[in-house]
C-alpha cells in the first residue's frame, strides 16, 4: 500500500519511505514531501537517499481515466444535515426514504452490542459464526455464503471479480441504481435494457441484448426496486440457460411472500443471490448483507475481498437478529398488513395511480397532468417528509411506517397531517404512515 501524504505547492516532491512495514505479505510505505517536514516521521539520512520525481500538474492526473466523468454517487442526507437545512427538529422529519425499516432491529442487537467483546480485535475474517447463523437460517451450507458490508459491497465485489473493461453488465431499469454506478466505477460497458411499462422484463429485448451484446453479468432484482413487481419463474430460467451470470437481487424479499432463491445455487453454476440485514433486520446503519454462490465462483471473491469487511459490530448484531426470528416475522407482518392497506388507501388519491408492489413501498404514477411528481416531492420535503425519488416521467414512490405511527385514530397527528394536507386527501383518512421511499433507482 503506497500512502501520498503531501500536497499543495512544491515543484518538486521527495519521496521518502518513512516506514517500510514488513507484515506478513504486505508492504506498506508512507510517503511524505520534502517541505510537510510535520508529516515526516523518519531521519533525513533516509529521505535524502530516494530520487526527486517531478511533480504532475493536478492531482487529477492520477486518477484512472473513465473516472474522471463519473458522476458522483448523490448519497443520502443524514438527519442533522437534512434537520439544518430544513430548519426541523430531527425527530420533526419522517426519514424512510432509503427504504430502512422503521421498526429497527430486535432488543436483542443492542443488549448484544453492549456486550461486545474485543473491539480492539480485528473481526473474524470469514465471519464464521453468522455465516454458520446463516446457514441454518437460510438452509444452504456454509460454505456457499459470503458475507459483506451491505449487499452493495458485494455487488461491487462481484463486478470487481468478474468484469474486464471490456464486458459489458445488462441492467433492466428503471431498477436498484448501484448495478449501473459499480459497473461505471469498475470501467465496464452498460447495456440498459428498460423494463416494459408494469416494470416486468422485456424478455425479448433482454434475449436480444444476450445475443447481440454478450454480457458478462445480468443483474435481476425481485422485488425490484422502486415498483416492488417480481421475477416470472419461467423469466429467471430462461435466464439462467444464458452463458451469462445472473445476479438476483433479493434485497426484499422478504416482503414478497415466496421464498428466496438461495438454495439454487447449487443448482446453477451462473447464479449468485444477494440478501441483506439492512431491510429485514433493520440493521442498515450497521452494514451487513450476505450473498449466496456456487462454490466454483465464491473461492475467487475470498480470495479478493477486504480480510475485515465485516466488523465485529456488525457480525454480533446480525447473529443477534438472527436469534429472534419471531420477532422479525412480526415485524415483516406488520409492514406487509401496512403495505396492503396503503395500495387501498392510494388508489383513493385522485392523482396516483398506485403499481401492486410485493416490497416495503409503493411506487405511484401521478395522474393528474396538472400536478408533478417532482413538485409534490418538493411539497412533502417541505413539510419535513424526506425526500421521495420522483422522476420527471411522473413516478413517485411511497413507502411506510409504523403502525402505531398510523392508525386512524390518531391520524391528526403531525406527520399525518402534513401529508393529509400534501396529498388532498379527506380528514379521517389514514395517511399518516405514507412515508417516502428511496433514492437510489435509475
Ligand atoms: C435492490 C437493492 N439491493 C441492495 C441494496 C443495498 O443493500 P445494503 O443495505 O445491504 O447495502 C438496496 C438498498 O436499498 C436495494 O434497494
Amino acid at each position: 500500500m503506497l500512502t501520498l501524504g503531501g500536497n499543495s505547492s512544491p515543484a518538486v516532491a521527495t519521496l521518502s519511505f518513512s516506514s517500510i512495514i514488513i507484515s506478513g505479505k504486505e508492504l506498506t510505505a508512507h510517503v511524505a514531501t520534502s517541505n510537510s517536514s510535520s508529516r515526516l516521521s523518519t531521519p533525513s539520512t533516509v529521505a535524502s537517499a530516494v530520487p526527486m520525481v517531478k511533480r504532475t500538474s493536478s492531482g487529477v492526473n492520477f486518477i484512472r481515466p473513465h473516472l474522471r466523468t463519473l458522476s458522483p454517487y448523490t448519497p443520502i442526507e443524514p438527519f442533522e444535515i437534512l434537520s439544518a437545512r430544513l430548519g426541523r427538529a430531527p425527530q420533526d422529519i419522517i426519514k424512510l426514504d432509503a427504504n430502512e425499516n422503521p421498526y429497527g432491529p430486535p432488543p436483542e442487537v443492542m443488549e448484544a452490542l453492549g456486550r461486545m467483546q474485543f473491539p480492539n480485535i480485528y473481526p473474524d475474517p470469514e465471519s464464521r459464526r453468522l455465516r454458520a447463523a446463516l446457514a441454518e437460517d437460510s438452509g444452504l451450507g456454509a460454505e456457499h455464503i459470503l458475507v459483506g458490508c451491505g449487499a452493495d459491497e458485494l455487488i461491487d465485489l462481484i463486478m470487481r471479480c468478474t468484469l474486464e473493461q471490456s464486458d459489458v453488465v445488462l441492467d433492466c431499469p428503471p431498477t436498484f441504481i448501484m448495478y449501473s454506478f459499480d459497473t461505471a466505477v469498475n470501467g465496464s460497458k452498460l447495456v440498459k435494457v428498460p423494463r416494459k411499462k408494469d416494470f416486468s422484463l422485456d424478455m425479448p429485448g433482454v434475449l436480444a441484448a444476450i445475443e447481440k451484446h454478450k454480457p458478462k453479468i445480468i443483474f435481476l432484482t425481485s422485488p425490484n426496486n422502486p415498483d416492488g413487481s417480481l421475477i416470472k419463474e419461467d423469466e429467471l430460467l430462461e435466464i439462467l440457460n444464458q452463458d451469462l451470470l445472473v445476479v438476483l437481487d433479493e434485497a426484499y424479499i422478504e416482503f414478497a411472500g415466496e421464498p428466496s432463491r438461495m438454495t439454487w445455487v447449487k443448482k446453477y453454476e451462473n447464479l449468485i443471490v444477494l440478501r441483506t440485514f439492512s431491510k429485514r433486520a433493520g440493521l442498515a446503519g450497521i452494514r451487513v448483507g450476505y450473498g449466496a454462490f456456487p462454490l466454483s465462483i465464491i473461492e475467487y471473491l475470498w480470495r479478493a475481498k477486504q480480510p475485515y469487511n465485516v466488523s465485529v459490530a456488525a457480525e454480533v448484531a446480525a447473529c443477534a437478529a438472527l436469534k429472534n426470528k419471531s420477532y422479525l416475522e412480526d415485524v415483516k407482518n406488520k409492514l406487509v398488513m401496512e403495505r396492503d392497506r396503503m395500495y387501498k388507501l392510494l388508489l383513493e388519491v385522485p392523482f396516483l395511480s398506485p403499481y401492486p408492489s410485493h416490497s416495503n413501498f409503493i411506487l405511484c404514477s401521478v395522474t393528474d397532468p396538472s400536478k408533478s411528481a417532482k413538485q409534490l416531492q418538493a411539497d412533502l420535503a417541505k413539510e419535513g417528509v424526506m425526500k421521495l425519488e420522483a422522476d420527471e416521467k411522473k413516478l413517485v414512490d411511497f413507502c411506510f411506517g409504523k403502525q402505531n405511527q398510523a392508525t386512524s385514530e390518531d391520524c391528526d397527528d403531525a406527520v399525518g397531517e402534513r401529508l393529509r394536507l400534501t396529498l388532498n386527501w379527506p380528514r379521517g383518512c389514514e395517511c399518516c404512515c405514507l412515508l417516502l421511499h428511496q433514492s437510489r433507482v435509475a
